[in-house]
């Protein structure tokens, strides 16, 4: 197995009988997604999934799980994610998907949130690899993107992949991708949501409580 299906093949083992999962986004998140399938044939598990995003969604139906839709869902036992960065303290940040209402809505919402990545993931901080994204509302997105640069460094408006026009969130909202210069990592994130014209960001701070990353056939876990 490779390290992204390591992790994956690792995060089964919380899988509980007579649960609801929240699947994740991403190429580790679909390895996870495909694997859990096969655990729930081979051991005729009770288990009903939520996704975090619309790519996720077709992931699972592909995969034949019990799909629930998330506007349903009031609780969920577990949440499988992969991410952009993960830092020993177990601060995350998520994102280069578009769903971030979503993604933050599971990890919230879940009694347990587990970070799956290989060992590129892990960073001293964040923000050490990617911008960090702001999904924001189209309504006036000229002023948030200016109130945002007040705060930042540099914005961009992230562009579709035919680079021809904005990318549109699942929600019809714009992404900002943007880098700090920030000591506080918490007070970072409560001034970009406090930002008028910005839905959710990618910063998820005190929600995951384990990440399992591999480097090289090594799984470590980070504990919170
Ligand atoms: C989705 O918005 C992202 O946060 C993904 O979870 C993240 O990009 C991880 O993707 P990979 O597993 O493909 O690296």
């Amino acid at each position: 197995m490779n390290d992204k299906e390591l992790v994956a093949y690792a995060a089964l083992d919380y899988i509980e009988d007579n649960s609801i999962i929240g699947l994740g986004t991403g190429s580790t998140a679909n390895i996870f997604i495909k694997m859990l399938a096969g655990k729930i044939s081979k051991e005729s598990l009770n288990i009903s999934v939520v996704a975090s995003s619309v790519i996720s969604q077709k992931k699972a139906n592909d995969a034949g799980l019990k799909y629930i839709s998330i506007d349903q869902v009031t609780s969920i036992d577990l949440y499988v994610d992969g991410a952009d960065e993960i830092t020993q303290n177990l601060e995350i940040l998520k994102g280069r998907g578009f769903d971030l209402i979503r993604e933050k809505l599971l990890a919230q919402m879940s009694k347990k949130f587990i970070v799956i990545g290989d060992n590129s993931k892990i960073v001293s901080k964040i923000g050490q690899n990617y911008f960090i994204p702001i999904e924001i509302t189209p309504i006036a997105w000229k002023i948030t993107k200016i109130l945002i640069e007040k705060i930042a460094k540099k914005c961009i408006v992230r562009e579709n992949m035919e680079k021809n026009a904005f990318a549109i969130s699942s929600y019809g909202n714009f992404v900002l991708d943007c880098e700090f210069n920030y000591s506080e990592l918490d007070t970072l994130a409560k001034e970009i949501a406090n930002t008028p014209g910005v839905f959710e960001h990618g910063l998820f701070l005190n929600l995951a409580s384990l990440a399992i990353v591999s480097n090289n056939g090594q799984i470590k876990k980070i504990l919170k």
